[in-house]
């Protein structure tokens, strides 16, 4: 049954996944939530699980009590409970890195020993963690000032991928928090018009660049750190002295830092057991730090560790990211759903989902097992999705009424942040109106019996009936603090762990985005010199021959 040099069964001949195709079989069409909610009064308060401030409801899944049964076996068969202790132990479980993956060592507590080759990580990150604070403070003070003597009030974080997506969705979804006196921008894109349009309004001399990149070889961000520097030393008398007022890095690589010219002294450092896409609580969250100050920032980091203990302790039924790493793999592998929304009702979590891409989509978009065979059952999901309202009057046509099952995560809060108007806080009430209405629409559909009671015309029947049975997980926060936005990264973190764990991927590794950087660097100069460059196939040979020519 092994074809696999570790000897793994192969996932689809397990009799725990052939125990789940057949469940699904036998349940065919499939359950109907109206029905599973008449048979069971108690399921609405039995299918939820709280961890932290964060109550998720998961009643609306086309599950049973043996569906869930049967996957949690998968969960034990494969072997999820011990590779999650052997990722929190520091094992090199990013196989084809041969590293450890310890994001969760990032918000260990002080006392705490967690040992990658024999070395406790946790000083360390305690250290830099205390850095951090000091310069934090500085900045916020004013104590920090530029090159001119003038205070600081614009940071800009340059960076890409995880070391921009993680700080530019926090500081979004904890803008209530920030020093509103200062001014953030965060820039990724290497087109010239994400700096261009990021700077034209800052003074040079009151602004700090914060160039994060784990490896500091990214080609995006290296190249807009570059042009940044010259900016600013155009902008304040051209003095190389400068850049040491004005920058800073955020890195695992003093020798680039220091190649680009950055102080090291003025470097953040964190470790190659922190995977980009994992890393905003390490040194890359410094802008967010300089934001939300160190306290807040600190908070965050205690919500990431509620829900890493409840991933670690939880009996199995009660842990919230293998409840809902296992619906993910419920619909995903055995009803074929193609992508999973996560649909937030918060303005401030307005970039969670593009976050939870890179996160998601990144760490489990892989079509070998960890042996490098071919894996012969669907991976990781497109995950996509904006905040729900605006989404309801875009694509939630689709979700109703569409043909392909479309999971979805509603995240709402009880009640709205502090800071609103009390005119604008009374909207909190429509907005989580629509959140439920939402929720329940996607269950429990409309019939065409319903339809016709209310008068509509035969031949409108079919087009304003709802099939419903679209499944929704709900999850209901108290309020969009620093410490609920930890929790919920690590939820969705380890969710995402789960499941690679049961597909048998490396969910640590990203060697799917390598091809695209040696192709750009190869093609690069036949745009600007009009090189030959050898093997070029013939349509992308053409394409360069018409941009050379339509730029002319
Ligand atoms: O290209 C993908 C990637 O390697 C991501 O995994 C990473 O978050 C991003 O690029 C940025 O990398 P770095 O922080 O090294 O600049």
């Amino acid at each position: 049954m092994s074809d696999s040099p570790s000897g793994t069964p192969k996932l689809t001949q397990r009799p725990e996944w052939t125990a789940l195709e057949d469940h699904r079989k036998d349940a065919l069409p499939q359950p109907d939530l109206r029905e599973l909610f008449a048979a069971d009064p108690g399921r609405a308060e039995r299918y939820v699980v709280h961890v932290g401030d964060l109550r998720i409801d998961y009643s609306k899944h086309l599950v049973t009590d043996e569906t869930l049964a049967l996957l949690q076996e998968l969960a034990t068969a494969t072997d999820v409970f011990g590779q999650r202790d052997a990722m929190f132990r520091g094992d090199k479980i990013n196989v084809t890195e041969n590293r450890a993956v310890l994001h969760t060592a990032l918000r260990a507590s002080r006392d705490a020993v967690i040992e990658v080759d024999g070395e406790n990580v946790v000083p360390g990150v305690h250290a830099v963690l205390d850095k951090m604070t000091g310069f934090a403070n500085r900045v916020r003070s004013g104590e920090w000032t530029g090159h001119t003597g003038k205070r600081i009030r614009n940071v800009v974080n340059i960076g890409i991928g995880g070391s921009d997506l993680g700080p530019a969705m926090a500081y979004e979804t904890l803008r209530p928090y920030t020093a509103r006196e200062l001014t953030f921008r965060f820039v990724s894109n290497v087109d010239g018009a994400d700096l261009h349009e990021a700077l034209r309004d800052l003074d040079p001399a009151e602004t700090l660049f914060i160039v994060a990149s784990k490896t500091f070889t990214t080609i995006e961000t290296i190249t807009n750190a570059t042009s940044a520097r010259s900016w600013l030393l155009e902008g304040v008398g051209g003095d190389e002295k400068a850049v040491a007022k004005h920058f800073v890095a955020l890195s695992t690589n003093a020798e680039k830092v220091a190649d680009f010219g950055i102080d090291v002294d003025n470097m953040f450092e964190f470790w190659d057991w922190v995977g980009g896409r994992y890393s905003y609580d390490s040194a890359i969250g410094l802008s967010l730090m300089i934001a939300i100050g160190p306290d807040r920032f600190r908070e965050m980091l205690d919500g990431f560790r509620i829900v890493d203990e409840h991933f670690r302790n939880a009996p199995a039924e009660a842990n919230a990211p293998i409840v809902m790493g296992l619906l993910g793999i419920w619909y995903g592998n055995f009803h074929d759903a193609q992508s999973h929304a996560v649909l937030p009702y918060s303005h401030y979590l307005s970039k969670f989902t593009a976050y939870l891409q890179q996160l998601d989509m990144e760490s489990n978009g892989k079509s070998v097992d960890r042996d490098g065979n071919p894996v012969e059952w669907q991976t990781g999901p497109v995950v996509w999705g904006t905040p729900g309202t605006n989404g309801q009057h875009a694509y939630y046509q689709l979700i109703h009424q569409g043909t392909r099952l479309i999971p979805a995560d509603l995240i709402g809060f009880a009640r709205p942040v502090a800071e609103l108007s009390d005119e604008l806080k009374a909207q909190h009430d429509l907005l989580m109106a629509n959140l439920f209405a939402q929720g329940q629409a996607l269950a429990f559909g409309k019939t065409a019996e319903e339809v016709r009671a209310e008068g509509v015309p035969e031949e409108q029947v079919p087009h304003r009936t709802f099939k419903g049975n679209r499944p929704t997980t709900t999850i209901l926060a108290t309020e969009l603090t620093p410490s609920v936005l930890g929790q919920l990264v690590a939820l969705y973190e380890h969710k995402v762990f789960v499941q690679g764990a049961v597909w048998n991927i490396d969910s640590f590794d990203q060697w799917g985005v390598e091809l695209g950087k040696v192709l750009a660097k190869r093609v690069e100069p036949a745009l600007t010199e009009g090189a030959d460059v050898p093997g070029l196939d013939s349509s992308t040979a053409a394409l360069v021959a018409a941009y050379r020519k339509l730029g002319k």
